[in-house]
C-alpha cells in the first residue's frame, strides 16, 4: 500500500544557495533526484555552478543557474525572481551559502565580525523573508538552514562563525512557529565536520573527537536536507537536526 502524507507538493522548485560546490551541490543533486527543479544558486563560481545543473540535467533533471552576493541585501528578491522566471514558484529554499573568517575573539575586528553574520545569518534571514509570501500563498513550504554544531557547542577562534550559526538557530525555530499553520516548515541542520573546501585546514588529531572516527560527505548532509525538504517530514518544523558522526552527543 502506498504510504501517504497529508500534504502533496504543488508546482514549484527548489533554490540552493552556494550549490557552486560542496554541501551546496550534492545538496542540489539530491533535490532533483527527489523530483525538484532546482535553482542553483551561486556567488561568484559560473563554472561550478554550471557543473552542479550539468550533473542535474544529465541525470534526466531540470535545473538553472542564478548568482548573486547573500550578503548584499538587495540580492534576495533579484535571485528569487530570476528563479521565479525560469522554475516557477520556489517552495523549497535551503539557506547553505556560508563563510568561516576565524580567530580568537580579542583578535577579530569589525570586519571578519560583521561579513560572516551578514553572510551566513543576513542572507538566510532576507532570503527567507523573500521566499514565505509565495509558500504562504501555496500553502506549502520547506525551508532549511544549514547551520553548524559550532552553533551549538563551543569552538575556539570561531565566534563570529557560532554566533551567525546560533542565530540561523533561532532563526529557524521562530519563523517555524510563526508559519507552521500555513503548511510551511522550517528547519536546520547541524553538519560537524564535513569533507569540503571548507575544511581544508582541519587537524587530522581533531577526527580523533568523532565518535564515527571519519568526517561526514556532503551527500551525507544532502540526504537529511532532502528529506526535511520532503513531504514525508510535513510534520517536522523547528528542528534541529544534527548530521555529525556522534560530535555533539
Ligand atoms: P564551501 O566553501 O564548499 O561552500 C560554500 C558555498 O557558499 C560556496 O558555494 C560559496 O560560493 C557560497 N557563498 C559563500 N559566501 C557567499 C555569498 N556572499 N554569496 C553567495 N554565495 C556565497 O563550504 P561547505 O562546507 O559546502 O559549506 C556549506 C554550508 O555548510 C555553509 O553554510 C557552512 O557554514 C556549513 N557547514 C559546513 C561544515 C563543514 O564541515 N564543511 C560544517 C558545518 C556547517
Amino acid at each position: 500500500m502506498a504510504r501517504a502524507f497529508p500534504t502533496e507538493r504543488p508546482e514549484g522548485c527548489a533554490l540552493v544557495t552556494g550549490a557552486s560546490k560542496g554541501i551546496g551541490a550534492a545538496t542540489a543533486i539530491a533535490l532533483a533526484a527527489d523530483g525538484w527543479a532546482v535553482g542553483v544558486h551561486y556567488g561568484r563560481d559560473a563554472a561550478g555552478a554550471q557543473a552542479t545543473v550539468d550533473a542535474i540535467t544529465e541525470a534526466g533533471g531540470r535545473a538553472f543557474a542564478v548568482s548573486g552576493d547573500v550578503a548584499d541585501p538587495a540580492a534576495p528578491d533579484a535571485i528569487l525572481s530570476a528563479v521565479e522566471a525560469e522554475l516557477g514558484t520556489v517552495l523549497a529554499l535551503i539557506n547553505n551559502a556560508g563563510i568561516t573568517d576565524d580567530g580568537l575573539a580579542m583578535q577579530l575586528d569589525d570586519d571578519a565580525f560583521d561579513r560572516v553574520i551578514a553572510t551566513n545569518l543576513g542572507g538566510a534571514f532576507r532570503l527567507t523573508r523573500r521566499a514565505l509570501g509565495p509558500m504562504v500563498r501555496a500553502r506549502y513550504g520547506r525551508v532549511v538552514n544549514v547551520a553548524s554544531v559550532v552553533g551549538l557547542n563551543a569552538n575556539a577562534g570561531q565566534s563570529n562563525y557560532a554566533a551567525s550559526k546560533a542565530g540561523l538557530v533561532g532563526l529557524t525555530k521562530t519563523i517555524a512557529a510563526e508559519v507552521a499553520r500555513r503548511g510551511v516548515t522550517v528547519n536546520a541542520v547541524a553538519p560537524g565536520f564535513i569533507a569540503t573546501d571548507m575544511t581544508t585546514d582541519i587537524p587530522e588529531g581533531q577526527l580523533g573527537a568523532i565518535p564515527a572516527r571519519r568526517p561526514g560527505t556532503p551527500d551525507e548532509v544532502a540526504a537529511c536536507i532532502a528529506f526535511l525538504a520532503s513531504d514525508a517530514a510535513a510534520y517536522v518544523t523547528g528542528s534541529v537536526l544534527t548530521v555529525d558522526g556522534g560530535l555533539s552527543a
